[in-house]
């Protein structure tokens, strides 16, 4: 790939950094990472809640004990530097911390870490189907809950689970996977948060879900209270997929995605919502900075 990178602090050729094979993070999924978008906007590239993912970032790492050797401030620095030297109007940023060491103990003390920034050129995550809405099914597996991994955690290994609930789904021939928490209520998508709506309000499933607390989620809880739509934050019983107006998904990668079927069973009336359709407009709007009300969740990269 032909871009630049940060890595370790110094600006560097993406294909000439090289890691060990042995590193204890490819190994055993030590790695934490983000995920952010920059969008175009009509004073250039703007990063989509840099603060909120940069502090997310340096908390997973605290929680695995893994020394960043940079603080939030550098890297918040280090993205903007690799969104602009890139010459990147809208993209996909992954900051990414692992253990570097060559090693095969599992114990992390004492080994090397390796941080990097990375950003690509990035479209929609669900192609067509961001406006026509997606196939969903329900995972036979469970979200990892807070017994067994850090939820709050955006770590590698986590995405195991996702990963096996998205081929789970992709080889039924749906469009993607919903989980369950471990106590049976709705928890997550394998890698967006999940909206309902019902007679007009948002209903979300909270932290007792073992949801990773979604950035977007975050801002569609501020943005619906702009809008004046009331928003529940509750357990959520599966069958209540079958019985709501509107399902949506939200993420970094899929923003706003309406959810038409679950299970071979039509949300609402199959089709796209409003209110769905205009959370996705003002989310769209808002990222964009169109609207002055939410400039602040945008920092410009020049
Ligand atoms: C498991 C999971 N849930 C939810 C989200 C949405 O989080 P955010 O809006 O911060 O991207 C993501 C994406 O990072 C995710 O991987």
């Amino acid at each position: 790939m032909d871009s630049k990178i940060w890595y370790n602090g110094e600006i560097k050729d993406y294909d000439k950094v090289k890691v060990p094979l042995l590193t204890h993070s490819l190994q055993y999924g030590s790695g934490v990472f983000e995920g952010i978008r920059a969008y175009e906007t009509e004073k250039g590239a703007a990063i989509f809640r840099l603060r909120e993912h940069v502090e997310r970032f340096v908390n997973s790492a605290r929680i695995y004990r893994m020394d960043l050797k940079h603080s939030a401030d550098e890297i918040s620095r280090a993205i903007v530097d690799v969104v602009k030297i890139n010459g990147l109007k809208s993209c996909y940023i992954r900051p990414f911390a692992f253990f570097s060491s060559d090693a095969i103990g599992l114990s992390t003390t004492g080994k090397e870490t390796g941080v990097c920034v990375v950003a690509v050129p990035f479209g929609q995550y669900f192609g067509d189907k961001a406006q026509k809405g997606v196939r969903c099914k329900i995972s036979s597996w469970r979200r990892i809950n807070s017994d067994i991994l850090p939820i709050l955690a955006k770590a590698s290994g986590n995405y195991l689970n996702s990963v096996i609930a998205s081929n789970e789904a992709e080889a039924a021939g749906f469009d993607e996977a919903i989980l369950l928490s471990k106590n049976g209520y709705l928890a997550e998508g394998p890698g967006e948060n999940i909206f309902l709506v019902k007679d007009g309000k948002l209903i979300t499933p909270g932290l007792e879900a073992d949801i990773l607390f979604g950035i977007t989620r975050f801002s569609l809880l501020e943005l619906a209270e702009s809008l004046g739509i009331e928003v529940q934050e509750r357990q959520i019983h599966r069958d209540e997929l079958f019985t709501c107006d509107e399902a949506f998904f939200c993420g970094t990668a899929a923003e706003v995605t309406p959810i038409v079927n679950v299970d071979g069973i039509k949300v609402g009336s199959g089709n796209v919502g409003e209110v769905t359709k205009k959370i996705q407009k003002t989310f769209s709007d808002a990222v964009r900075g169109k609207l002055p009300e939410f400039r602040d969740w945008l920092t410009y990269v020049s």
